[in-house]
């Protein structure tokens, strides 16, 4: 399961013979960075990276755990979110158990279906870019079972699914149906009605849930990410994991989590500002956008936007790549208050042509 960045990487933008102060805003990453406590475990702990340090995992898993208030046995790390996404769509879809899904959402788990020949349904958004869930159940109970894979706040859109949505498709998850729900960007939502889906977990529902170091917390290259589900099926599938995260990630991790409060706090505080100055002038010159709820937000550019997207990089920004069947759309990360004037310059040269 390929992350965000080699997804980019196959974007329009080409990296041979760009200006070295590009300003990149294609995967979503965190300008704040590693946290501070998090670089100085790193630091600390290279030297004796030498030994796997097996024994010290289960401490630290159990953090990660501890963390979000689920007992040890619910949690399944691993190497970033990617791997543990990858073994939910491995172990929980079959050739006759589709993976059920939304269009456009996260490509991740839908191309790893394909790559393994499990049939994918994909479904429409609604009107406001949140997932259809009875679409969903449909599909599920006319499959005889499946994963149903929700991203929420879903990437690219940025939008939506409601707290009340995820009650109903849990209270109506059609037998032989897992859902899963990827979290990587939950803590840069502001709505009311967005909720996390962990309390479903905890109640024993049917539900996986992925969360990520790489967001918030501005970690993405130490890669390291998990998966809250039953004890039976994190045991069952635990074999099926091939990356052991580093030692040195993993004490970056525990250190971060030590400061939590204020990281999660200061950071989505500082994101949602530098957000709302994009969209206030967004408004300003009548371009329309989805409402954002994470770290990107997703324009209008009122003409088909593969061409707007490839001219960008030319003046020193580059943005996400095309996401169809969202055509006229352009997906930028939001960067530093600088990195989202020079966005807001290219933006605007080119709208003007
Ligand atoms: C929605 C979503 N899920 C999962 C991932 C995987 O990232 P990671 O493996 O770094 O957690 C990404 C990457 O951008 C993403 O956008």
């Amino acid at each position: 399961m390929l992350p965000e960045m080699a997804y980019a990487q196959r974007a329009a933008v080409k990296t041979a013979g760009m200006a070295s102060d590009m300003v990149w805003l294609n995967a979503n990453e965190n300008p704040a960075g590693i946290p501070q406590a998090a670089l100085a475990a790193m630091k600390e702990t290279l030297p004796t990276a030498w030994r796997y340090r097996y024994q010290d995992f289960g401490g630290i898993y159990a953090e990660i755990a501890k963390s979000e208030d689920l007992a040890p046995e619910l949690v399944l790390v691993g190497a970033g979110s990617s791997e543990p996404l990858h073994i939910a769509v491995e172990s929980l879809t079959s050739p006759t158990r589709p993976l059920i899904t939304v269009t456009p959402t996260y490509e991740g788990p839908v191309e790893l279906a394909r790559a393994l020949g499990r049939p994918v349904v994909l479904t429409k958004l609604r009107p406001d870019y949140s997932a259809d869930v009875q679409k969903l159940v449909e599909e599920a109970g006319r499959a005889r079972g499946g994963l149903i894979y929700i991203c929420n706040p879903n990437n690219p859109t940025s939008s939506i699914t409601s707290g009340k949505d995820l009650d109903w498709l849990v209270a109506n998850l059609p037998a032989n149906t897992t859902l899963l729900v990827d979290e990587a960007y939950i803590h840069f939502g502001e709505s009311p009605d967005l909720a996390s889906a962990l309390p479903y977990v905890r109640q024993g529902k049917n539900v996986i849930v992925t969360r990520t170091f790489s967001k918030i917390y501005g970690m993405a290259g130490m890669r390291v990410g998990f998966a809250a589900a039953s004890a039976e099926w994190v045991d069952r599938v635990a074999p099926m994991r091939i990356n052991v995260i580093s030692i040195v990630s993993a004490k970056g991790v525990v250190a971060a989590l030590a400061d939590r409060e204020n990281i999660l706090r200061e950071r989505k505080a500082s994101m949602a500002k530098t957000r709302r100055e994009l969209c206030a002038w967004l408004k300003e010159r009548e371009l329309g956008y989805i409402e954002p709820q994470a770290n990107f937000v997703m324009i209008d550019t009122g003409r088909n936007a593969r061409e707007f997207i490839s001219e960008m990089p030319k003046l020193g920004v580059a943005p996400g790549r095309p996401f169809p069947p969202l055509d006229n759309m352009l997906r930028v990360t939001i960067g530093t208050s600088q990195d989202m004037a020079k966005f807001r310059d290219a933006f605007w040269k080119v709208y003007k042509g």
